[in-house]
């Protein structure tokens, strides 16, 4: 398979059993989608609904009940996929008593760095995520930001192309979570794919550019940020050097006034977290009634 897409899923589908052997949790019940090379990929969901099982299937951590994934053409249950990925997981566990420099130092030795080239990268990661100051503390007094930086830090040691990021800002206070965008932007500038989840609408809206939004592991919406957001009930026209007169005629008369131009028609934009709850309201009413 080709590397058209950064990530491929095909009808997703992962139940975990349940304890007693009846039903089971439906995680994600059907999902395919695509994320391509060089993009932002947001995917939106309250919790519980799937985001994080679905990035572990397509990591190869966890095992589909059926569908494929694939990364870079590659099914994700070789091992082979995840050489070019970078992963930062929901909860990160890092070891309290190492300095950030060591943690980085750490995963870059797994990763088969040594001498000048270690100690290079390890300063330019924490320089990247906006640790250098706190290099030579210790993680057992990081806040939550500080934590989910070297976090990030530790997902890019080994120059990943694509990066897999569950809920980045979680946690973080709305400055952290500022810098982390701030990061996935320039991140994103450099050409990497990045594969985020979250539940900060915001902050998708800003950094992402293509959102899918999940509900009860099913992809119910998907489209730009700008596509989810355009409200085509709605028109509305950009004049220059209109008079208030010709405002008044407008219907009439603006596509054959001489002196305005006509800029640009458009729809105004919803905010992507009333288009979020509807998709939810909507689904819900469907499927509940
Ligand atoms: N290892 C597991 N065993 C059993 N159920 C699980 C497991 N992991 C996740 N789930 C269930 O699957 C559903 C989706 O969870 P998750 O993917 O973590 O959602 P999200 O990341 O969107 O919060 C939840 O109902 C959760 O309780
Ligand atoms: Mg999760």
């Amino acid at each position: 398979m080709s590397e058209e897409f950064a990530a491929k899923i095909v009808d997703l589908h992962k139940t975990f059993p349940s304890q007693w052997g009846k039903g089971g949790v439906h995680a994600v019940q059907g999902v395919s989608m695509e994320i391509k090379p060089g993009e932002v990929y947001g995917l939106i969901g309250p919790n519980g609904s799937g985001k994080s099982t679905l990035m572990k299937a397509l990591l190869g951590l966890v095992q589909p009940t059926s569908g494929q994934c694939y990364i870079y053409g590659k099914k994700s249950t070789s091992p082979e996929s995840r050489v070019d990925v970078g992963f930062l997981p929901e909860n990160p566990y890092f070891y309290k008593f190492l300095t950030g420099a060591e943690t980085v130092a750490f995963y870059g030795k797994l990763c088969g760095l040594r001498g000048k080239e270690l100690k290079e990268k390890v300063t330019e990661l924490l320089n990247l995520v906006g640790l250098s100051d706190a290099a030579d503390r210790r993680l057992g007094g990081y806040s939550k930001g500080m934590l989910q930086r070297i976090g990030l830090a530790q997902a890019l040691v080994q120059k990943p192309r694509f990066l897999v990021l569950d809920e980045p800002t979680a946690g973080v206070d709305p400055l952290g979570a500022r810098d982390i965008k701030d990061i996935i932007e320039n991140l994103k500038e450099s050409g990497m794919t990045v594969f985020l989840c979250s539940h900060l609408l915001e902050q998708v809206q800003e950094v992402c550019d293509r959102v899918g939004i999940i509900f009860k592991g099913i992809l119910i919406a998907e489209g730009t940020v700008a596509e989810l957001t355009r409200d085509a009930e709605k028109a509305q026209i950009v004049l220059e050097e209109a008079s208030p007169e010709l405002l008044k005629h407008l219907e009439e008369i603006v596509k054959e006034d001489g002196h305005a131009k006509w800029l640009e028609l458009s729809h105004p934009q919803k905010s992507l977290e009333s288009v979020f709850l509807k998709c939810l309201l909507d689904w819900k009413s469907k499927h509940q009634s």
